[in-house]
């Protein structure tokens, strides 16, 4: 018999990788998507055809939906992928991100208690760097205390200790992976790497004129999303249900992943400048690139991410460093070059169609 597994946020990036990971494994997948306007799901429309995939409406502010949908396909795994997962936006909607990704947890591993399914359901929670937040130990790890410093991270934290609860109070398999950024072609494109890649393809075809940012000192430790779906799985395959960070153990600076993303698209860029005044000049013609705003700034912003990586390796057999950073901007420039080639539609100044604000 075929595996069950359920994925809530199986539209986004991670969800839509972690899909086709199971579905090689032979798994029968289940994921939840939510009406929206436009019924077209980008990441995942490659899959909808699939023998064994099927998609149900469902949210995870909904607890009814999740019952029916668990009661219904009574997965074997569930990985609870869904979130308000923007980090400046939760400063914007602080309450539907507290509603979804702090009291959506517990509405999951309730609705799985309520469907009977306590002593045999595993349950994957996609925690979170970001609830290390204002550091207090570099590189951070499984034991270094949380201070979470945004809307995002405390309603995250709510997350952890929940999961953390029904699997002491209840004895649930329920874990939680604390995953530090990953990123991929598939990467929404508001978040720094993918606003870069996208901005360095498309200035280099004369398709945009510069990009504008935030912070560009914040250190990030950034792997390949494909790579961290796989860590997802081990978790759940693992005797025992045990919490892990999973990082690359590398860091970089958001000056630094410009300038190697520029690279990668033929412009060599030097920062001159400080903070708002700093900028990114193309070497070769003068012109300026990049540029600062305080738009870009968040009230409280966590800068410096480090993750040791060591408990997954040693326990779960992962390599941290599969896909190296070098790789990782290669694999996003390679393939937004070629995106951005069809694209006629003139952008603004910060490469976007629309007025919004990240
Ligand atoms: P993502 O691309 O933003 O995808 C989020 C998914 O959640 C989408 O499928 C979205 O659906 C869905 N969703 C949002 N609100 C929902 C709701 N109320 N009900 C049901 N579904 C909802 O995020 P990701 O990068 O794949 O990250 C996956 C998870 O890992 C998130 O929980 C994120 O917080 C966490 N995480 C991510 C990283 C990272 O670096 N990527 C690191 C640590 C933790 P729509 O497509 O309809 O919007
Ligand atoms: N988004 C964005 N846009 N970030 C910018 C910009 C900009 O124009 N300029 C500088 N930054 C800085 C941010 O201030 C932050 O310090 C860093 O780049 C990374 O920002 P994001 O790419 O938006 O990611 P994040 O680290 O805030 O959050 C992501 O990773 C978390 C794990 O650590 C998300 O995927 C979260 O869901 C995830 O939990």
């Amino acid at each position: 018999m075929a595996k069950i597994a359920f994925i809530t946020g199986v539209t986004g990036q991670d969800g839509s990788f972690l899909a086709e990971f199971l579905l090689e494994k032979g798994y029968e997948v289940h994921g939840m998507v939510r009406r929206s306007s436009t019924d077209f799901h980008e990441r995942i429309a490659h899959l909808e055809d699939t023998p064994g995939f099927h998609l149900h409406y469902g949210d995870l502010s909904d607890s009814l939906s999740l019952v029916k949908i668990i009661g219904q396909i009574r997965p074997d795994e569930i990985y609870n992928l869904a979130a308000q997962s923007h980090v400046q936006i939760s400063f914007d909607v602080p309450e539907y991100t507290a509603d979804v990704v702090a009291t959506g947890v517990l509405r999951v591993l309730e609705a799985v208690r309520t469907c009977g399914l306590a002593n045999s359901c595993r349950i994957y929670q996609a925690s979170t760097s970001e609830l290390f937040g204002k550091v207090e130990e570099i590189p951070q790890r499984e034991t270094t205390p949380f201070h979470p410093y945004s809307p995002y991270a405390v309603a995250k934290q709510y997350g952890f200790w929940i999961v953390k609860e029904y699997r002491e109070a209840y004895g649930m398999f329920c874990c939680s992976g604390i995953l530090f950024n990953h990123e991929s072609e598939r990467r929404g494109e508001t978040f720094v790497t993918r606003k870069i890649t996208l901005a360095a393809a498309r200035i280099s075809q004369g398709k945009q004129e510069k990009l504008v940012l935030g912070n560009l000192s914040s250190l990030r430790d950034w792997g390949y999303a494909k790579d961290y779906v796989e860590c997802m799985w081990l978790m759940l395959q693992n005797q025992v249900p045990e919490d892990f960070v999973i990082a690359t153990g590398q860091q970089h600076s958001v000056r630094e992943f410009c300038q190697k993303a520029f690279r990668y698209a033929g412009i060599e860029l030097e920062f001159a400048g400080q903070g708002l005044e700093e900028k990114g000049i193309d070497i070769k013609t003068g012109n300026v690139r990049v540029e600062v705003s305080p738009q870009f700034y968040r009230p409280t912003d966590v800068v410096n991410l480090l993750g040791d990586p060591s408990k997954a390796r040693e326990k779960l057999g992962w390599n941290p460093q599969k896909t190296p950073f070098q790789d990782l901007v290669r694999i996003m420039m390679e393939h937004d070059i070629q995106k951005v080639k069809g694209e006629s539609r003139p952008l603004n100044i910060r490469g976007k169609r629309t007025g919004a604000t990240t």
